[in-house]
């Protein structure tokens, strides 16, 4: 079990959705939990509830995550905070979506491991998990979004032999669609729901236990890379646009 493993976890994007999800069932399962986002009101919330610690941190604010963030010494890092912008594709985008969705999804992620991880493998002990999408894996469109998210599987994936014998164990989890309100930020209140509509999509809850799953993992064992889809959303197929 991950308690007599692991003591501690500090995630980030803690005040909604799936990094909520994660936050309530790692300290179901005894860990301290250090929970990190922007809307401290809703970190509040989910502390009392759960215990949590709390830290309302942007961290976009580089100074801030190796000034406040470093030195907390947890053993699980899950990387969750994340948004997209310009869902509707580059040509419609905003300017200052790309450098949002860059630095959240992707520099952020690579500051705040890089703070934590030496702690780790110094102690010989720790778990960095990333929370990607399949967005990530296969072209779905997005191509802002999208980079972000390949470039964190290929983080994922080097980190894994940069810091092989170290026992620390690198994760990656590429969900599909999960009804939060990623798309509310994506795509605003009025196609919010738009997303989710017409099939059953994932819970929060879900993609929780893929996190509790590879934490729960005996340390010889690590889960590398776990894809959850809804049953009824599938990945592939060729488009066809028809043109005069
Ligand atoms: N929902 C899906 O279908 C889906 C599918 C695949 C992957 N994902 C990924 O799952 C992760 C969680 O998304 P979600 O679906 O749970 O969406 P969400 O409900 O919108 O949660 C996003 C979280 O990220 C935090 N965040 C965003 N920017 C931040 C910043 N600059 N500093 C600190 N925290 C920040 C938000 O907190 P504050 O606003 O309070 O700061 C919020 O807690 C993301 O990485 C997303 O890309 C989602």
């Amino acid at each position: 079990m991950s308690q007599d493993q692991y003591k501690s976890a500090l995630v980030t994007g803690a005040s909604s959705g799936i990094g909520e999800a994660i936050v309530r069932q790692l300290s179901a399962k005894g860990l301290e939990v250090h929970a990190v986002a922007r809307r401290t009101d809703k970190l509040e919330a989910l502390a009392a509830e759960t215990g949590c610690k709390t830290y309302g941190v942007d961290l976009l604010d580089t100074d801030a995550i190796y000034d406040t963030l470093s030195k907390i010494e947890v053993d699980v890092l899950v990387n969750n905070a994340g948004l997209g912008l310009g869902m509707d594709g580059l040509p419609t985008s905003e300017r200052g979506d790309i450098d949002t969705t860059v630095d959240t999804n992707v520099k952020a992620v690579m500051h705040l491991t890089r703070a934590m991880l030496p702690g780790m493998m110094a102690r010989k002990h720790g778990h960095i998990i990333n929370i990607s999408s399949v967005a990530g894996l296969y072209p779905i469109k997005a191509s802002i979004y999208g980079a972000t998210k390949g470039a964190i599987h290929l983080f994922s994936q080097n980190l894994r032999i940069e810091i092989q014998g170290s026992k620390v164990r690198v994760t990656e989890i590429c969900p599909a669609r999960v009804g939060t309100d990623f798309f509310r930020v994506a795509f605003g209140e009025a196609r919010a729901k738009d997303p989710v509509k017409g099939f059953k999509a994932l819970t929060p809850d879900d993609i929780a236990e893929a996190v509790v799953f590879a934490v729960d993992k005996p340390q010889r064992v690590n889960i590398s890379l776990i894809e959850v889809c809804p049953t009824e959303q599938i990945i592939g197929g060729v488009g066809i646009v028809e043109t005069d």
